[in-house]
């Protein structure tokens, strides 16, 4: 792991939209196979069933010159899975890390536009980082449990948080409250569907467990915090079938209690889990937003159909 997704995941771990895009006549340079089209704003006015969780209204991001992100506004309903689907480089990573701000790390980043959870705008002056990121937990794309034990994983955020005492120095002032931690820890794990596997060997190292645990321990890490929105970016990636199957059920469960927003490069993945799909396009435009089946059944875009039937990306 690298010390950078080292220190995302720490971050993550402190606590750890959609309307219409601009259409001013620009034409970006399209991906190999990509027709030209302009984009219409009733193709991302998509109004979802459920209550919204979190608003983006007319976000744009640049790295320096390079206008990664452009005029995104999207609603997301609580309690579901919305997918983010589009080629590689179309600002999917972009676009999640700007729900809890962890584009602010990023120095060349700028962010522009609104970004409101529950109706509180995250990017105003005075907002609580840890706390965001407590609200907004964070999955990454490879899993990265820190090297210490699999209880110690778990309890780290809440630890951290002054939640919960443990650790050698709270045994040594007799502040530790192993029964409390004990219960957060099944809980977590539980819910994260681990327990069954590891309940026997809470004490050993997180990094002997197999990759798709580990990524299951890390999503346990990220509930232990009690967020209310979880983002993963390409969660089973780097995973084998039957690890990524137990990470699709797991999302899908999830949805019951967390709003979830999943970036995936598996069409079917998207299909499979999600009940609204985003799809971004060359140069970060959001292009379409609507219910799954409708995406990749019916979508209004030709881009986008020519995009989920494989014809370029
Ligand atoms: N830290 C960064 N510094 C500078 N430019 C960046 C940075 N991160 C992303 N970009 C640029 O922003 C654009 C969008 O990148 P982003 O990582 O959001 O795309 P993506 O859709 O997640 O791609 P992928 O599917 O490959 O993960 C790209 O042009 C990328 O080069
Ligand atoms: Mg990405």
């Amino acid at each position: 792991m690298s010390q950078t997704e080292n220190a995302d995941a720490e971050d993550a771990t402190d606590a750890t939209a959609v309307t219409a895009n601009r259409t001013d006549g620009r034409r970006a340079s399209t991906t190999a196979g990509e027709t030209v089209e302009e984009t219409r704003p009733e193709w991302t006015s998509y109004e979802a069933s459920g209550e919204t969780k979190v608003a983006v209204e007319d976000l744009d991001v640049h790295y320096g010159d390079d206008h990664a992100l452009k005029g995104v506004s999207m609603d997301i309903p609580e309690e579901s899975v919305t997918a983010l689907i589009g080629p590689s480089g179309c600002g999917k990573s972009t676009y999640l890390r700007c729900l809890n701000r962890m584009n602010d790390r990023i120095r060349a980043a700028s962010v522009d536009g609104t970004v409101e959870l529950d109706g509180e705008d995250v990017y105003q002056d005075g907002v609580d980082l840890v706390e965001l990121r407590k609200r907004v937990g964070m999955v990454f794309q490879s899993p990265n449990p820190f090297p210490k034990s699999i209880r110690e994983n778990v309890s780290y955020g809440p630890r951290k948080h002054g939640d919960i005492e443990t650790g050698l120095l709270a045994r040594l002032t007799g502040r530790a409250e192993p029964e409390r931690e004990a219960r957060l820890v099944e809980r977590s794990l539980e819910r994260a569907a681990l327990w069954e596997e590891v309940n026997d060997r809470l004490d050993d190292n997180a990094l002997g467990l197999s990759g798709g645990q580990q990524q299951r321990l890390c999503i346990a890490r990220c509930l232990a915090v009690d967020p209310e929105v979880i983002l993963m970016d390409e969660p089973a990636s780097a995973l084998d079938p039957i690890a990524t199957a137990k990470i699709e059920d797991l999302i899908e469960d999830l949805a019951q209690d967390y709003t979830v927003v999943v970036v995936t490069h598996s069409m079917q993945q998207a299909a499979r889990v999600s009940d609204q799909t985003a799809v971004f396009l060359t140069g970060g435009e959001l292009v379409e937003y609507d219910d799954t089946e409708k995406i990749f059944e019916n979508p209004e875009s030709q881009r986008v159909e020519d995009y989920v039937s494989g014809k370029f990306g």
